[in-house]
């Protein structure tokens, strides 16, 4: 009897050790696939991609993972956001960094679509500035070879899909570029409305979307469409196109519209109102006290 406890109880504490030891691990484990591990930058780092890279991190990263070194990350999260200085962090190769940026976890937002290559790249390099035995591998891949990339977009108006062929012009001939990842945004008036998902190619190097049916273009209905690629040999692509594809919507410029932020001649009529009678009646008021003080002044002569 005593035996059988004692055996249930090194069991139970076996299986609680071991779950206690994977749940630390996990916390650790991006899962990155091989082939993106060893994904290196373009460009070497140096002190201007550094410099450029801080003020990225500055607009994007301190306010969960506060200041390198200083330990001043936003504790409230849970997981805590790890000071990217750390030794845990920078045993992460170039790549796995990048794939985190990428995809992102949970908290940790995915930057693919909000930073681009470069500043992703440059953003690590600043990470990178704070480990001394760090030696950088710059990819052999060259940063040219992404001008091979094409994409021909077509639109079915029955549809209303958009289909998107991507293909290499190599010396060989045309390389159709399959699984590769394919992101489709609209040019707007603060920065880029994506549509739909992120989709990846097929054998054919075909990606398709749906486009929306009310979606605003300019008087002419013209559509001013972003395709980003993002392929393993040819790197990140952007590729744009204008296609007469939205509503036709006669919207005037921003600054052509009445409005607090434009100038006074186009300003709302309650501000032009509101300012000019808050002139006069100041105005008013100070030939009061004139006139006032001018009767004092006669009286007292007198
Ligand atoms: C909204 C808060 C937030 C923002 C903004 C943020 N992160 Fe994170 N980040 C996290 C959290 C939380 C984790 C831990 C995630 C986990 O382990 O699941 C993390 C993890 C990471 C890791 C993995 C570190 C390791 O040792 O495992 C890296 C690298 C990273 N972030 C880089 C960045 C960079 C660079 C930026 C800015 C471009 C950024 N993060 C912006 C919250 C954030």
């Amino acid at each position: 009897m005593l035996r059988t406890n004692t055996k249930l109880r090194a069991t139970i504490a076996l299986i609680i050790t071991t779950f206690c030891f994977l749940q630390v691990t996990a916390g650790n484990n991006w899962n990155v696939p091989a082939d993106k591990k060893t994904k290196n930058s373009t460009f070497k780092f140096d002190a201007n991609t550094v410099k450029d890279g801080e003020s990225v991190y500055t607009k994007n990263c301190v306010s969960c993972h506060g200041n390198p070194t200083k330990g001043n990350s936003l504790k409230s999260l849970n997981p805590v956001p790890p000071d990217l200085s750390s030794a845990k962090t920078q045993e992460l190769t170039d790549g796995e960094l990048f794939y985190i940026l990428n995809t992102g976890r949970v908290i940790m937002p995915s930057f693919n679509n909000v930073l681009s290559e470069e500043d992703r790249w440059k953003v690590i390099a600043y990470i990178r500035s704070f480990n001394k035995n760090y030696v950088q591998q710059v990819s052999t891949n060259d940063a040219t070879k992404s001008q091979l990339v094409k994409a021909d977009i077509d639109f079915n108006k029955n549809t209303n899909r958009l289909t998107i062929t991507v293909k290499a012009t190599e010396k060989t001939g045309s390389v159709l570029l399959k699984n590769d990842e394919i992101a489709l945004f609209a040019n707007r008036y603060f920065g880029r409305l994506q549509i739909g998902e992120s989709q990846r190619t097929s054998a054919d190097g075909v990606a398709v979307f749906d486009f929306p049916k009310d979606l605003p273009g300019d008087k002419d209905g013209n559509v001013k469409l972003v395709v980003k690629i993002n392929d393993d040999t040819y790197g990140e692509i952007l590729r744009l196109k204008t296609m007469q594809i939205g509503i036709p919507t006669d919207k005037p410029a921003l600054n052509e519209k009445r409005a607090i932020w434009n100038v006074l001649a186009k300003a709302p009529y309650w501000i032009i109102i509101l300012y000019t009678s808050g002139v006069l009646a100041f105005g008013c008021v100070l030939m009061y006290l004139l006139y006032s003080l001018n009767r004092l002044r006669k009286a007292g002569n007198n």
